[in-house]
């Protein structure tokens, strides 16, 4: 265990099938190996629970984003790295993380070009959401706005997963000299 850590939020975002929760478990994976205490949230957790009278309107998505900022805000007083993996589809969304976390903020765009997501679907949910079995889904029926200012780019569908883990994990370490 490290006796002293700083306390950062690594945000992952990007589409439904974009790469981020399993980035996510490699890079904690990696971090804890190291020594390092880390905090993962992920949107289909959290809203599974905490945020389970959340939707997917811009105002749902944005009051998930905004909970979810303050928890972070919270576990930021314990020195935890926290690694986020959700849509964060709107730069206001963004805006808001960076606003409220400051310089602890990292944020990670996951790009994948929305057609290898939808070719991947790992949970169906593109199939259904053509179907208009769902609506409001980010890529189909409902908007997502490119990052202006990420701290870091990865592409998904170029590069091996541990390509991308490292890249990120790279990313986390650079904040603990
Ligand atoms: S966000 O837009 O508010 O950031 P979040 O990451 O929490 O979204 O949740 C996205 C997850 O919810 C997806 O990975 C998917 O499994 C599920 N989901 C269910 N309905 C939708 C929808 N309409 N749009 C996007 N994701 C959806």
């Amino acid at each position: 265990m490290k006796t002293h850590q700083k306390g950062v939020v690594i945000w992952l975002l990007g589409h439904s099938g974009a790469g981020k929760s399993t980035l996510a478990q490699m890079v904690a994976r990696r971090l804890e190996a190291d020594g390092y205490r880390t905090l993962s949230l992920d949107g289909d957790v959290v809203r599974a629970g905490m945020n389970s009278d959340l939707g997917f309107s811009d105002a749902d998505r944005l009051e998930n984003i905004r909970r979810v900022a303050e928890l972070c805000k919270i576990l930021l007083v314990k020195d935890l790295i926290v690694i986020c993996s959700f849509i964060t589809p709107m730069q206001s969304h963004r805006d808001l993380l960076r606003k409220t976390l400051g310089d602890r903020y990292l944020e990670v765009y996951l790009e994948c070009p929305i057609a290898i997501c939808e070719q991947r679907d790992v949970k169906g949910l593109y199939r259904k959401a053509r179907n208009h079995e769902i609506e409001n889904f980010t890529g189909i029926d409902s908007g997502f706005e490119v990052p202006t200012q990420p701290d870091l780019v990865i592409r998904t569908a170029l590069w091996q997963a541990d390509e991308c883990a490292e890249q990120v994990y790279r990313l986390a370490i650079s904040t603990q000299s």
